[in-house]
């Protein structure tokens, strides 16, 4: 069975203060819960001492991008040198990455195959916008975008991938795919992707997230799809008593 994930994406949120007593509250909420397999994603300014607070916790932690190269000349980037002993995993090619940041598939290609080099582990966030699915262009757009990002990728690595689903019209909208939605996609899609790049036996081990909107009360129907091994959460994921409670509904939806 594929171990379900749940990360919480904190984007431009909270302080680094608050970021390290949120995680000492969620900590301890969260100990018993290990069967589900739970990360935050803090700002880089907090990166390192969210770290530090949750070492021992079983709690991972994953920054929020990365840069392709080592070391050099790159202003205001972070590397995925630099991350090594502090992330476990990176989330690369976020949808407002690619809209605000010049994130293109090129570039998410590129810091996929750096972050494995390093030992880190990429969250490769896919989704259509509003104006493509409404067009009928969600298999065409998903499916290009997992296969640039995992062009060169070998079957060694797929081990270390997680692919988020996340319609850009559903995140911070409200607005979200319903799970038989998600779920044909992130199934007859993505995973019909990577069994076309890697084969069956490899896709059906690789672990596909849904995000856009998740909530506690959504929660327990995504994770009842049997394609859906986890959820990519923004809003919710700053509130303790949400994370918590989307940890459960994981648990209880997968019967672990
Ligand atoms: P929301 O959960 O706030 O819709 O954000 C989703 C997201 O972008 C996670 O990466």
């Amino acid at each position: 069975m594929r171990t379900p994930i749940i990360a919480g994406n904190w984007k431009m949120f909270k302080l680094l203060s608050e970021s390290v007593t949120f995680v000492g509250e969620l900590a301890p909420r969260l100990s018993a819960l290990t069967s589900v397999e739970r990360v935050v994603c803090p700002t880089y300014l907090a990166l390192a001492s969210v770290a530090e607070a949750l070492k021992g916790s079983g709690i991972k932690v994953g920054a929020q991008s990365v840069h392709w190269e080592a070391q050099g000349a790159f202003t205001s980037q972070i590397s995925p040198w630099m991350l090594q002993g502090l992330a476990e995993y990176v989330i690369i090619g976020h949808s407002e990455c690619r809209a605000y940041l010049n994130e293109t598939d090129e570039t998410v290609n590129k810091k996929v195959k750096a972050s494995l080099a390093y030992g880190l582990k990429p969250i490769i966030a896919v989704g259509e916008s509003l104006q493509q699915n409404e067009a009928g262009q969600t298999q065409q757009i998903v499916g290009g975008q997992v296969r640039a990002a995992l062009n060169g990728v070998d079957a060694a690595n797929m081990a270390n991938i997680v692919i988020a689903y996340e319609p850009i019209w559903a995140i911070g909208t409200g607005k979200n795919a319903s799970g038989e939605v998600a779920n044909s996609i992130i199934g007859g899609t993505i995973r019909a992707t990577l069994a076309d790049l890697y084969g069956n036996d490899i896709a059906q081990t690789v672990r596909i997230q849904y995000g856009g909107s998740v909530k506690p009360e959504n929660m327990f129907e995504y994770m009842s799809q049997p394609d859906i091994d986890g959820a990519l959460v923004g809003g919710a994921s700053l509130k303790v008593n949400d994370f918590v409670q989307l940890v459960e509904a994981a648990a209880k939806a997968k019967g672990i």
